[in-house]
């Protein structure tokens, strides 16, 4: 009955296994830098976009279709920080853009109840978008002293951890 609202609900699906991939790789590439504050964020935000599969996944199933859980593109191997929050940012962007238009189109389709799941995910999408956007920014205004720092408070910490376990 909801052919569309299946078939966009799975574009939905593919875009966040998309995401989950993407950011777990740049979360292991800043844990091994000792980014943590940025690893962590990148782990937090995966974990978000899974909840976000099983939203889809379970309207989905609702509407009595089938899940097709197939990623929607590659994960690019990046390293360089600045470009991995630049790559998430826009990501989230896309993610917003899309979940919106896609919200409108259930909408016209006479199915509130998968335009409500894409409203719900537009409103976490934009939060993830602000989380990376304010990361950029630092790293725009305090330069590579905003990524030392971090690397130092890694470091201390790791240090910390080895010296606990010493001492047990
Ligand atoms: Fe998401
Ligand atoms: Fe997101």
């Amino acid at each position: 009955m909801h052919e569309k609202s299946i078939e966009l609900l799975n574009k939905a699906v593919a875009d966040e296994l998309y995401a989950v991939h993407q950011y777990m790789y740049f979360h292991f590439h800043c844990e091994d830098q000792r980014y943590e504050l940025l690893a962590g964020l990148f782990i937090r935000t995966a974990i978000e976009e899974m909840g976000h599969i099983e939203l889809c996944a379970e309207r989905i199933l609702f509407l009595d279709g089938e899940v097709e859980m197939v990623a929607s593109a590659e994960v690019k191997k990046i390293h360089e920080v600045k470009k991995m929050l630049e790559l998430a940012r826009k990501m989230e962007e896309n993610s917003v853009k899309d979940y919106n238009i896609w919200a409108n189109e259930c909408s016209a389709n006479n199915d509130a109840g998968s335009r409500m799941v894409f409203e719900g995910l537009v409103g976490d999408e934009e939060r993830h978008y602000s989380q990376y956007d304010d990361e950029v920014v630092n790293i725009e205004k305090f330069g590579d002293r905003y990524l030392a720092l971090q690397s130092i408070e890694g470091s201390k910490s790791a240090a910390a951890a080895s010296a606990a376990t010493t001492a047990e």
